[in-house]
């Protein structure tokens, strides 16, 4: 039987049973003992290199990765699989994580890469955190961008790199749109999780690199120079690692989004600052 089919009475038992669907997170083996276990072959993966590309030149690289989902399935068992809006977190050893969810995993190609395809040092230029040579291992979570173009404009942004742990988790619509929040903020959450909360944190949700509650600084913040950081922080800040909004979307797409972000920020309530507050509202 599909575990895609079970119930969703069980689904929901375990969500209580465990808190989150999967209580502890999964730390990955090395590489070449993953290899050993697995019964999956790794393959040639060629993509876009987000991180190397700029707009109008596009740097392709080819890695060693293994399909994401099948991966999955090995690791966490194909119940992951089941509920499209929860979430799997790749946490990396400086604290970035990203949250992906499900239902993106299952509709766009993505692989966890360990090597690159031509023994070169696993490691990658970071333009738009202004970093150099950044070691990508054990774990780098790619998309096949060159046959799924509509990911690309993202840059980066979900392209977690150093991952060493992954964990099956609830949706993060609790935090990023609490009860009596419209609907309407749907696509800003969105962007927020995608572009800032790797990084950054929303009322105790989000990651540890910068944990920085980005609804209570919007408040902080005057609108223009919002604006011109989100823009460009590198000009703002010269050597700041936060990256711009994607350089690969229109220009007033970016200014729209930057807006947004800061509409979205203020129009959330502001939770009050608690030390538990990271697992308190998942
Ligand atoms: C890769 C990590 C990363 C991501 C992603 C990121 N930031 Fe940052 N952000 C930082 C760092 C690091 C700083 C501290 C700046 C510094 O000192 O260089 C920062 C600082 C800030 C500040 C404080 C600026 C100030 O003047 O106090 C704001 C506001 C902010 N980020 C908003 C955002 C928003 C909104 C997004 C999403 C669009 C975002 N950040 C995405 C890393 C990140």
């Amino acid at each position: 039987m599909s575990l895609r089919l079970i119930p969703p009475v069980l689904l929901a038992a375990a969500l209580w049973l465990g808190g989150p669907v999967q209580a502890a997170a999964l730390v990955l083996p090395q590489p070449a003992e993953l290899q050993a276990r697995l019964r999956l072959q790794a393959q040639v993966v060629r993509v876009i290199e987000p991180h190397l590309s700029q707009a109008g030149r596009d740097v392709r690289r080819s890695y060693r990765a293994y399909p994401a989902p099948a991966l999955l399935d090995e690791l966490l068992g194909r119940a992951w699989r089941a509920s499209p809006e929860a979430e799997i977190e790749f946490r990396a050893l400086d604290g970035f994580v990203s949250r992906i969810p499900v239902a993106q995993l299952l509709r766009f190609p993505a692989f966890l890469a360990f090597a690159r395809a031509d023994g070169q040092a696993f490691q990658v230029d970071n333009h738009g955190q202004n970093e150099r040579q950044v070691p990508l291992g054990p774990y780098y979570l790619i998309w096949d961008n060159i046959a799924a173009p509509q990911l690309r404009a993202e840059g980066g942004a979900q392209w977690p790199y150093q991952v060493v742990q992954i964990q099956l988790r609830p949706s993060s619509q609790a935090a990023l749109l609490p009860a009596g929040m419209a609907a309407r903020w749907a696509e800003q959450a969105r962007a927020a999780q995608t572009y800032c909360l790797s990084c950054h944190q929303i009322n105790g949700y989000g990651g540890d690199k910068m944990p920085l509650n980005l609804a209570l600084r919007a408040r902080q913040i005057e609108a223009g120079q919002w604006q011109r950081w989100l823009l460009e922080p590198a000009a703002v800040k010269p050597g700041t690692s936060m990256p711009p909004l994607p350089p690969g979307l229109p220009q007033a797409q970016r200014e729209a989004l930057a807006t947004q972000l800061r509409d979205y920020l203020l129009a959330l309530p502001l939770a009050e600052a608690k030390p538990a507050a990271t697992e308190a509202r998942p």
